[in-house]
């Protein structure tokens, strides 16, 4: 016996930036912002995330690489750790994320790699409240998702352990 399901994942997609309200612009454009100071000499690739806290506080991170390449970290999980380590009893509310790179232009969204949909997702559940995510690259469109088990559907949580 068998039995199949489908697993249904929901994104809205704006044209560009300017399409999206003030607050996600405002928040987009801060992890903009903050693919200055990463630190991605190996990779040149730059990615910046702005964490918005349920109190309108922002933090913001970007990816740091080392010349041992593992021990490097993403962007959204250093911007999630810090928020997390500084105001740990606030709920996170939204996230985006962006990047840059040397050369070509990035016409699409970023996609957050499987360690930080994992990281981010532990958020979610410890606040039983979804986390909005807003992904975009440098010009293009811009994907937002309600919650990031869009991005994750099957997330492993403290709840099977
Ligand atoms: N990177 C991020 O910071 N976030 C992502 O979502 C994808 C990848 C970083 C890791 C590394 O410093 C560089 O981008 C290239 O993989």
């Amino acid at each position: 016996m068998q039995k199949k399901i489908s697993i249904n994942t929901e994104f809205l997609i704006y044209d560009s930036i300017e399409e999206l309200n003030k607050e996600d612009k405002d928040l987009l454009l801060l992890a903009k912002k903050a693919t200055d100071n990463a630190y991605a000499p190996y990779s040149n690739f730059y990615v910046g995330a702005a964490v918005l806290m349920e109190n309108g506080i922002i933090v913001t991170g970007n990816n740091q690489e080392n010349a041992a390449y593992p021990s490097g970290l993403c962007a959204e999980r250093v911007a999630v750790y810090h928020a997390s380590s500084q105001y740990p009893d606030l709920k996170i509310k939204t996230i985006a994320v962006t990047a840059r790179t040397n050369g070509k232009t990035l016409t699409g969204p970023v996609s957050p790699c499987g360690s930080c949909r994992q990281s981010l997702s532990e958020y979610e559940f410890k606040f039983k409240s979804a986390i909005r995510i807003i992904l975009a690259g440098q010009e293009g469109e811009v994907y937002i998702s309600e919650s990031v088990s869009n991005l994750l559907p099957l997330t492993f949580t403290s709840s099977s352990l």
